[in-house]
């Protein structure tokens, strides 16, 4: 199959209305979104939903989020509540994914055979219009082949669905850079299962009883079942060795610098570590204080650091709250729990 792209904004509606023939025909069309790209398809249709999984080489039950273009549109495919639409005027559209019991009309193959859909309203205008113009809801996970970095860029994109998918819809960069923030509503109060730029401080402006479930931050221990099914797959690991070095502890310039005379290694510095460092693949991830530059970074740099052929990668062990916990969250999973220096570490 011939992979074409297409560089567009909300006003191409030429391309988006091919677009969406194509997802009306229950085909797959990438779709840039304000967190990172998806791999869209017809939501209420399965075998549509099958080829996502087999295009991205995704488990079967590990379920699809579903996009929607207004919070209301959720009435039809899910059973909402008045917590739903308290987060929905806040957040939406924006990246917050809310679960919630599904309507029948939802095949389980979006849904990883479970009783609830994952509900997402984005807010880039690209994704909403396609939404609109195809007249369904969209299931879109991120458009990765299963295990590699969730795409920011439509080359990300192609590089993994290169043959597999006529169409990927070209928007730029994204801007937030990981995935939305996924949570759950059980009795008026708030799990959230997956971080991401909305924060549980932000979620407790609407509702106190908030918390982040377990696995968030710590390893599934061994027979626990997961809250959501994302969280039990290993997640993406990089081809070189990545070890996270917590500069409480080790002094990352001294460290990495040693490192960078005896071993082929990338560093992901902070800019302001730039000069100290020797100049040979260095990977900046942004200022020290600038968490939204880091996020934007997050996933183009571990795709360039697999890219360098190094052996290993050495980081900054991020900070594990607001903001910052959705970076936690990614590189503590992306360097299988290695952790250098600190009372946890592992090294
Ligand atoms: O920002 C995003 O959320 C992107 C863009 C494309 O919207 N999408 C995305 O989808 O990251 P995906 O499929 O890569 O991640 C979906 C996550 C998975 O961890 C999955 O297990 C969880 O959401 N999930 C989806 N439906 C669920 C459900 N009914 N119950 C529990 N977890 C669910
Ligand atoms: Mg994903």
């Amino acid at each position: 199959m011939k992979t074409e792209i297409f560089w567009v904004d909300e006003n191409s509606i030429d391309i988006l209305s091919r677009a969406s023939q194509l997802i009306k025909d229950g085909s797959l069309v990438a779709i840039p979104t304000e967190t990172v790209y998806g791999l869209g398809a017809n939501a209420l249709d399965k075998n549509a939903c099958l080829s996502v999984f087999k295009a991205k080489g995704r488990p079967a039950d590990n379920p699809l989020i579903v996009h929607v273009s207004s919070p209301e549109e959720a009435e039809k495919i899910s059973f909402t509540c008045p917590l739903y639409y308290e987060l929905a005027n806040r957040f939406m559209p924006g990246p917050l994914t809310i679960i919630l019991p599904k309507r029948d009309n939802v095949p389980r193959e979006a849904t990883g055979g479970l009783d609830t859909v994952a509900i997402r309203c984005p807010s880039h205008p690209v994704a909403r219009k396609l939404i609109e113009l195809s007249g369904v809801p969209i299931a879109a996970p991120s458009a990765n082949s299963s295990g590699k970095p969730s795409p920011t860029t439509a080359m990300h994109v192609f590089d993994d669905m290169n043959g597999k998918i006529p169409m990927i819809l070209d928007g730029g960069e994204c801007d937030v850079g990981v995935e939305s923030t996924v949570i759950t509503i059980k009795d008026n109060s708030i799990i959230l299962l997956r971080p991401g730029k909305v924060t549980l401080e932000d979620l407790k402006t609407v509702c106190k009883d908030s918390q982040i479930a377990g696995a968030v931050k710590e390893e599934l221990k061994a027979g626990e079942k997961p809250l959501s099914p994302g969280m039990k797959y290993k997640h993406y690991a990089p081809k070189a060795e990545l070890y996270l070095i917590d500069d409480k502890y080790i002094d990352f310039v001294e460290f990495t610098k040693q490192k960078q005379k005896t071993e082929n290694c990338a560093v992901m510095c902070y800019d302001e570590e730039i000069s100290q460092l020797e100049n040979k693949n260095l990977l900046p991830v942004g200022k020290r204080e600038d968490i939204k530059m880091q996020t934007h970074n997050l996933f183009i740099l571990l795709r360039r650091a697999d890219d360098l052929g190094v052996d290993t990668v050495y980081a900054h062990l991020p900070q594990d709250e607001g903001e910052s916990l959705a970076i936690y969250n990614r590189m503590i999973r992306a360097c299988s729990h290695r952790v250098l220096g600190g009372i946890n570490g592992k090294g």
